[in-house]
This record gives structure tokens, sequence and C-alpha cells, in this order.
């Protein structure tokens, strides 16, 4: 069993800025949750036991979000909010450890992953990007925790992507398929239409072994001066099976503006309490 996830959340979040300026592109909610609890709840509900965040100095907030506030839960008790007080206290958040890893200098998800590596002590462990969201009646990481189950080998979160989109993505070469599992024969990241080896490409949920640490330690940073934890993983295929798993369900980029938008929408028009309001408003709008 898994029972230690990495979640990266030292990046600039350019994309939302002004917005991520002060606060944590991370730390951005969708409705009334943040985008980091989703993720945690994800990883959790699999069985992880330890959460490791890989942080950097200015997202304190995230930090206060994982953390007992009693002076707040006091004052909520006395005026008769308890139900908040479960919601700032989830059950499942109990027994789990919260670890917080500095990220010194932003030089790409591949260093803010070795940031992991002496706490995860030689485990395997699930890694996942918060600003990727997932709704499926078998979570993400679950389907790709049955995979590594049978197969005991590293396993990556993979989806369909439009053509024209497919250089913004880490892509694999799919080779042999056995139940759902599909042998990643090559993975390139960011690769031309013409370069492109297939239309699947990585999306933000792994499970990877501890052996993804020596190459990592081996990559070259790229132009911008990034280490691509992409060209870990195609470093890795020389030495052990990677899989593949399409993952079947929904999924938001809210690291874009669009996808953020997106799961708001969406998410809103499940929400028993403002659904009617909302599909109301949006009927008018349009
Ligand atoms: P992204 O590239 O989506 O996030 O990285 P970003 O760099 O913050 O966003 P933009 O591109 O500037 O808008 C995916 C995940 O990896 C983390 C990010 O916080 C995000 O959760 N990350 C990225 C790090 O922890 N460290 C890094 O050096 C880079």
């Amino acid at each position: 069993m898994i029972k230690k996830a990495v979640l990266p959340v030292a990046g600039f979040g350019t994309r939302f800025l002004p917005a991520s300026k002060a606060t944590p592109k991370e730390m951005l909610p969708i409705i009334d949750k943040p985008l980091v609890q989703y993720a945690v709840e994800e990883a959790i509900d699999i069985g992880i036991e330890e959460i490791i965040f890989i942080t950097s100095d200015d997202k304190f907030s995230i930090k206060k979000h994982f953390e007992r506030n009693e002076k707040l839960e006091q004052r909520l008790v006395e005026n008769d909010k308890e139900d908040f007080v479960d919601k700032l206290n989830p059950k499942i958040f109990e027994g789990i450890t919260f670890h917080y890893v500095n990220q010194e200098e932003q030089n790409g998800l591949g260093d803010a992953v070795l940031k992991a590596e002496s706490l995860i002590n030689g485990d395997a462990f699930a890694l996942l990007l918060p600003d990727d969201l997932f709704f499926s009646k078998n979570s993400c990481l679950s389907q790709l925790s049955s995979i590594f189950l049978s197969t005991n080998a590293s396993t990556i979160a993979v989806n369909k992507i439009d053509k024209e989109n497919i250089h913004k993505y880490g892509v694999i070469k799919p080779g042999k398929e056995k139940n759902e599992a599909i042998l990643i024969d090559d993975i390139i990241e960011k690769p031309s239409i013409e370069d492109a080896p297939s239309d699947i490409a990585v999306c933000g949920r792994y499970i990877l072994t501890a052996t993804i640490f020596e190459h990592l330690k081996k990559i070259e940073s790229d132009k911008s001066g990034e280490i691509q934890l992409t060209d870990a993983i195609k470093s890795l295929l020389s030495e052990e099976k990677v899989y593949a798993k399409i993952y079947d369900g929904e999924k938001f980029d809210c690291g874009s503006k669009m996808g953020f938008v997106h799961a708001t929408i969406a998410l809103a028009l499940r929400d028993k309490s403002i659904s009617q309001d909302i599909h109301k408003i949006i009927k008018e709008i349009i």
C-alpha cells in the first residue's frame, strides 16, 4: 500500500497573477474549498497517511490551512455553528501527518519532487499536482493504485488531448496494453505536433517508485532552467517498466483560467445550496 503523497505547491502561478501574488494559486477556492484540499482528500481516500508539501517560504497560508485554529473553533461553538468546525477539521484528516519541505528556487516540477527524497525513504509514493482537479466515482489516484498493486511499477495518469494542444504536455508512446495498464515505450516533454508519438498526454497524478530520484539527479535543466519530471520518467524507462492508465472521469485544468472557471461552474451547478440560483443566473446571462 502507498502511504506517502507528495504535493508540489511551490510554483509561481504566473497564469493567475495578480491573484497569486499574495495567495498561493493552490489556495484559490473552487466554491468554498481551496484547490489543494481536493487533492489532499483524494490522497487520504486511498489510504495515504503522510502528506508532503513541497512549498516555498512565502506560502505560509497552506500550512495554516491544515493546522487547527482553536480560537476560530471556539468562536464557532459559542455561536452554535458546530457544523463549520467539522468543515475546518474534516474527520479524514485525523491521524494524518503533514510535512512541509522548502523548495528554495523554483527550478521546475522535477526539482520540487526531488526535495521529497529523504522523507520518502525508499518507498513508492503518490504524486498529485493540485491544480489538476479530478472527479470520478473511483478517484484518479485509486485507478492508478489498482494498477500499481498488480504491477508494482510506476504508473501515471494520462488522457487524450486535442492535437493542437499536445505541445503543452508530456506525451507518451504507448506500448502493449493489459487490463487497462498501458506499458509506456517512450515519453516526450512538450513535443511539436509532428514529433508527438501519440495524442495521449500525462495529467497530474502519478504513483512512482523511489528509483525516480536517481534519475531526477541525472537530468539536466531544460532551456527555461527547469528540471522536468517527464525527462526523469523517460530516463527511468531504461531501468524499470512504467505504466500509464487512461483516466476514466472528469478533469479540470485549474492551472488555467478557462479550466478554473469551468470547474467553478460545474461544481456550483452540483452544490444543492446554490445550484438552482446558479442555473437561473446562467440562463439570464445567456
Ligand atoms: P505548473 O507549471 O502548473 O505551476 O506546475 P506554476 O509554475 O505554479 O504555474 P504557471 O505555469 O507559472 O502559471 C505544476 C505544479 O508543480 C508545482 C506548482 O506549484 C504546481 O502545483 N511546482 C512547479 C513546484 O512546486 N515547483 C516548481 O518549481 C514548479
